[in-house]
C-alpha cells in the first residue's frame, strides 16, 4: 500500500492541507484508492515542539513515504532564531536529504480566472507554461556561505555552484517534459555575467542533440522576467537554476491570477516527490479561514499523477476545481465582481463535492 506523509507546517499550512485531505478522502472512496497517510511536524511547528525544524523522526517518516503533501512553513515568530533552526532550513534540508532536485511549477490559467490576473485577459488567456527549477543546488546550497567580519565590518557571502552532472540531470527532466508537451524549451541563465550559468548554457546546448524534436532557446534571466509579463504565451517549458526559478515562478504565478492557484512537485530520480503550493505560509491571514486552498488541492492532483501514477484521479480533481470556479466560487485572493466570495473550508468542501459528483 502506498504511503503519503502529510506535513502541514506553519501559518495557513494546516488550514489549506485540511482541505486537500477532504479531497483525498473523496478520491479514496470514489476511485477505491488504497493509501495510508501519516503526519509529521516540520518548520516552526517542529521547532517549537523539538527545537529542530526537521526532527529526525519527521525525516525518517519522509524517507519511508512514497510521497509527501506539504503545506507551508515560516513566519515572523521564527525570524530571529539561530539561522540553522529557522523553518525554511527544515524545508531546504528535506529537499536536499531526499534528493528532490526537480521542481515542477506549472502556471496554468483557468479560463474562469482571466479577469483575476493583473495582466490583460488577452495576454494570459490560454496560458499553460511549466517552470522546471533545479532545487537542490546552486546558490541555495553552495559553500562557502555565511556572514563574517572583515576589516571592521560584516560581509555576507554565498556561492552559486553547479556541477555538469547536476545541470545534465535537471536538463534531462526538462527536455523529457518538453517532449511530452509543446516541444519547446527555454533555458534561462545569466551567462553574460556568471560563469556558473555559462557552464549551464553549454551543457544544455550540448544535450539538445539528444532531443532533435525539441526547439531549444536560451534567455538571460532579466529578459525572461520581462518576457513573462510582456508575452508569457511564447513559453512552453522553462528550465533554470534554483534562485532564478524561485523568483520566476512567483512571477509566473501572478499571471494565473493569484499565487494561491499554483501547485508544485519536487521529484527525485525515482519520481518520489514532495508536493506543495508555491505560496508561503501567509502569516498575515493565518487562522482566519480565508486562505485559498486550491494550490494545495492541485498539488495533491500532481502527487497522484507523478508519484502514484493515477493521472485519472488527478484529472478528475483538476476538473472538480474548474467546476467550482465555473460555479463562481472565489476566495478573496481571486475574487472579482459578480462572483461569490467563500472561505477556505467552503472552497475545499465545494471541490470535494464536485469530485464526489
Ligand atoms: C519556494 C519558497 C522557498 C524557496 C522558501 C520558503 C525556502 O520560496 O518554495 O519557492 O525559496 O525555495
Ligand atoms: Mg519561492
Amino acid at each position: 500500500m502506498k504511503k503519503i506523509l502529510i506535513m502541514a507546517g506553519d501559518g495557513i499550512g494546516p488550514e489549506i492541507v485540511a482541505e486537500a485531505i477532504k479531497v483525498l478522502d473523496v478520491a479514496k472512496a470514489r476511485f477505491g484508492l488504497e493509501i495510508e497517510t501519516d503526519e509529521a511536524l516540520v518548520g516552526g511547528a517542529a521547532y517549537d515542539a523539538s527545537g529542530d525544524p526537521l526532527p529526525e523522526e519527521s525525516l525518517a517518516k519522509a524517507r519511508a513515504a512514497d510521497a509527501i503533501l506539504f503545506g507551508s512553513i515560516g513566519g515572523p515568530k521564527w525570524d530571529n532564531i539561530e539561522r540553522d533552526k529557522r523553518p525554511e532550513r527544515g524545508l531546504l534540508r528535506l529537499r536536499s536529504s531526499l534528493g528532490l532536485f526537480a521542481n515542477l511549477r506549472p502556471a496554468i490559467l483557468f479560463p474562469q480566472l482571466a479577469d483575476a490576473s493583473s495582466l490583460k485577459p488577452e495576454v494570459v488567456s490560454g496560458l499553460d507554461i511549466l517552470i522546471v527549477r533545479e532545487l537542490t543546488g546552486g546558490i541555495y546550497f553552495g559553500q562557502p556561505r555565511g556572514i563574517r567580519e572583515e576589516s571592521g565590518e560584516r560581509v555576507g557571502f554565498n556561492t552559486d555552484v553547479y556541477s555538469e552532472s547536476e545541470i545534465r540531470r535537471i536538463a534531462r527532466v526538462a527536455f523529457e517534459l518538453a517532449m511530452a508537451r509543446g516541444k519547446r524549451l527555454c533555458s534561462v541563465d545569466k551567462a553574460n555575467v556568471l560563469e556558473v550559468t555559462e557552464l549551464w548554457k553549454e551543457i544544455v546546448t550540448d544535450m539538445a542533440s539528444e532531443y532533435p524534436q525539441v526547439e531549444l532557446s536560451h534567455m538571460y534571466v532579466d529578459n525572461a522576467a520581462m518576457q513573462l509579463v510582456r508575452a508569457p504565451k511564447q513559453f512552453d517549458v522553462l528550465v533554470t537554476g534554483n534562485l532564478f526559478g524561485d523568483i520566476l515562478s512567483d512571477e509566473a504565478a501572478m499571471l494565473t491570477g493569484s499565487i494561491g492557484m499554483l501547485p508544485s512537485a519536487s521529484l527525485d530520480e525515482q519520481r518520489k516527490g514532495l508536493y506543495e503550493p508555491c505560496h508561503g505560509s501567509a502569516p498575515d491571514i493565518a487562522g482566519q479561514g480565508i486562505a485559498n486552498p486550491l494550490a494545495t488541492i492541485l498539488s495533491l492532483a500532481m502527487l497522484l499523477r507523478y508519484s502514484l501514477d493515477r493521472g485519472d484521479i488527478a484529472t478528475a480533481i483538476e476538473q472538480a476545481v474548474e467546476k467550482v470556479l465555473e460555479d463562481g466560487l472565489r476566495t478573496a485572493d481571486i475574487y472579482t465582481d459578480g462572483c461569490r466570495k467563500v472561505g477556505t473550508a467552503e472552497m475545499g468542501d465545494a471541490v470535494a463535492a464536485a469530485l464526489r459528483a
